[in-house]
């Protein structure tokens, strides 16, 4: 069903006022659009609030309009599907079951690391006539089977992780709605219809949803005493779903961060589930700016909430919206306008995320237990303690002032870890030292105590080594590189050596990684086919540090063991016309990780492949070669990953793919 075709224009909150006609007499012709966002995506920024981002997904667009697919990959960490999932979509018939359209959300979910919430199994709209006319035991036994198909096709893929088990069961003063399942079954329906659902699937979230349920008010007060309920008597609940469906003509629920974190206290989590913010058409700047606003409060509200673990949006651009089509005279609900540019609603989003340029002017925490160790006549070891951030902290200044007073700190070098070795000093010298902390935004943090150093006794030594000369590998395994060079001289004495290594052939730091009293050393625990960068001073008593020797690359060899693959197909389910198999279970059989597998089995004719996913899929007549979709490429020996597809097949065949094999890469 696509949102052209409501069957039944559900009055939802208070009736539509009719005053379009009016309004467009004051319209703002032309809206400006907001500059196109090449920053951070939502999705990356919800990530670091450690909340999903999401919408709802139409399949026509997802299939047919590029502009559309690149703004769900981009900007969306989760995906629910807005129709494909519900029961007349999947179950028209009874007992006929069709995922054509959720398997194919599911699949670009798991192609984008996106995750699905399944919506909706138990709902008194959008569910076939049949069902509606059953008798109570006959309609109990029909929502069972549904919820145990329609999970069960789920159940094994991870990348869907929860569902709408009941969608609004209340009516605006707190009693049941008057729905055929409540007429019917009485309200016993709804405990059954989570207790099946986590039959079907032990790891699901599970949720009842509801609209006008984001403040608090009688019908949220019901859903809060039901879920409370239900916990009582052990029945699996584990979220809330606040639709959201808001309309700037009606006002802000200003206490939903309180009903939020009412519900959390319950020990559910909170979802946004169907966020849109009507207006009452033509678009105007003021209109867009109060919209703003309130998308401004309702992310506000769920990062406020810890339980609070995500925000869907009921589509993205305001060229697919329910709204037009169910309350006359309201639209441009959405985020982005008819022509996929972002609106102010856009940015206020982005920017209660934490992604507004100016946005973060907290600075961090300062660094705490400043201390030095090691201190030599020419260098000093200092550590600390990491700082904390709002954002995140992205390094440390280290400054520097002489003597044990007065004079000027100055920074001296910067670190992004929590430890800095300064060298160069002088023997018998004194130096404070001071750490701030840095953020992205360019906030430092207040300076760290301060630790007074002094160096120890030079022997009035400041002659440095000559440096190492011949540095060469003289031998390397999967795992190891053994170095030799030629002595340096000192006219005192040379006391040691430091090997220093840089990751690959080229670019990145060298770094210490050993020290040697001989001209020789082994560098072990490498990753075995991996290049690294050798080079090696020489140190005397008094700390001077040579200049580094040459540099000598090494590639480790190639890892031992042998990698191998095996791939094992299992038909989930099938029906007349189709089949879905799921899981195919890529095995690691040798002894080494592998990084890649690609999989071939054969289709019988007339078999065409209408979805997959966790896999990469390409097809040559009835030959099907499949490859990881990245995250699940590395398998350790003996582990398994997995994918699954769906297949049409002409009606009365019962063959099913078959002739599963394994190669890596
Ligand atoms: C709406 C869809 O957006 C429309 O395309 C469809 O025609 C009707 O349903 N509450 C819900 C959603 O739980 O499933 C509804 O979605 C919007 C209201």
């Amino acid at each position: 069903m696509t949102h052209r075709s409501v069957p039944v224009v559900r009055s939802r909150r208070l009736a539509p006022v009719a005053v379009a006609a009016l309004l467009a007499a004051f319209a703002v012709p032309v809206l400006a659009a907001e500059p196109a966002h090449a920053a951070t995506p939502l999705r990356t920024l919800a990530a670091a609030k450690n909340k999903f981002i999401g919408f709802a997904a139409a399949t026509g667009p997802l299939a047919n309009e590029s502009a559309y697919r690149t703004i769900a990959q981009t900007e969306f960490s989760q995906v629910t599907p807005e129709n494909a999932m519900k029961w007349d979509a999947t179950e028209p018939n009874s007992n006929q079951f069709n995922y054509s359209g959720a398997d194919q959300i599911v699949a670009f979910a798991a192609a984008n690391n996106q995750v699905v919430h399944g919506h909706t199994l138990v709902w008194h709209s959008q569910t076939p006539s049949w069902v509606q006319s059953l008798g109570a035991s006959a309609m109990r036994t029909a929502m069972n089977n549904h919820i145990a198909n329609v999970v069960g096709h789920f159940a094994s893929n991870p990348v869907v992780q929860s569902w709408d088990v009941v969608n609004e069961v209340f009516d605006e003063n707190g009693g049941y709605r008057s729905s055929f399942w409540y007429n019917t079954l009485g309200a016993s329906f709804i405990a059954d219809a989570f207790r099946a659902a986590r039959a079907a699937d032990a790891d699901a979230k599970l949720c009842i949803n509801d609209y006008n349920v984001e403040g608090v008010n009688a019908k949220s007060t019901a859903m809060y005493n039901l879920v409370s309920t239900l916990k009582g008597q052990g029945v699996p609940i584990d979220c809330v779903g606040l639709q959201t469906h808001l309309s700037t003509q009606y006002g802000f629920p200003g206490d939903m961060q309180q009903n939020i974190a009412r519900f959390a206290a319950l020990g559910v989590t909170v979802r946004i589930t169907e966020l849109d913010i009507r207006i009452p058409m033509p678009r105007t700047s003021a209109k867009d700016a109060t919209q703003a606003q309130y998308y401004t409060n309702v992310v506000n509200a769920c990062l406020a909430v810890s339980a609070c673990t995500g925000i869907t949006i009921w589509g993205f651009s305001d060229k697919y919206s329910w709204v037009p089509d169910t309350f006359p005279s309201e639209g441009a609900a959405l985020i982005y306008d008819e022509n996929y540019q972002v609106k102010p609603s856009y940015t206020a989003v982005y920017n209660a995320l934490g992604g507004g340029p100016d946005n973060d002017t907290t600075a961090p925490s300062a660094p705490a237990n400043l201390a030095a160790s090691g201190t030599t006549s020419t260098s000093t070891a200092l550590s600390w303690s990491a700082s904390t951030d709002n954002v995140g902290v992205t390094g440390y200044d280290i400054l520097r002032a002489p003597g044990t007073s007065g004079g000027t700190f100055a920074v001296v070098g910067s670190s992004t870890t929590t430890s800095f070795t300064n060298t160069g000093l002088t023997a018998s010298t004194s130096y404070r030292y001071q750490v701030r902390a840095k953020d992205a935004a360019g906030n430092t943090s207040a300076v760290s105590n301060t630790v007074t150093v002094t160096t120890s006794g030079g022997t009035g030594d400041t002659t440095a080594p000559s440096a190492p000369a011949n540095l060469a590998a003289t031998g390397t395994t999967s795992s190891s590189a053994a170095l030799s060079w030629s002595a340096s001289t000192d006219n005192v004495g040379v006391t040691g050596y430091d090997i220093l290594r840089a990751p690959g052939t080229s670019g990145g730091t060298f770094a210490v990684v050993g020290s040697s009293t001989t001209t020789s050393y082994t560098d072990s625990g490498l990753s075995a086919a991996t290049s690294f960068r050798y080079q090696v001073r020489a140190k005397d008593a008094a700390g001077n540090l040579s200049a580094v020797s040459g540099t000598v690359t090494v590639t480790t060899q190639p890892g031992g063991g042998t990698g191998g693959c095996s791939a094992t197909g299992t038909v989930q389910t099938s029906w007349g016309n189709g089949y879905v198999v799921d899981p195919v279970t890529v095995k690691n059989t040798g002894t080494a990780t592998i990084t890649g597998w690609t999989v071939t089995f054969t289709l019988p004719a007339g078999h065409t492949i209408t979805g997959s996913w966790n896999g990469a899929v390409t097809v040559s007549g009835q030959n099907v070669t499949v490859k990881p979709v990245g995250w699940n490429a590395t398998v350790a020996p003996g582990a398994s990953v997995s994918f699954g597809f769906q297949v049409s097949r002409p009606s009365g065949n019962t063959a099913t793919a078959g002739g599963f094999a394994c190669t890596t890469p």
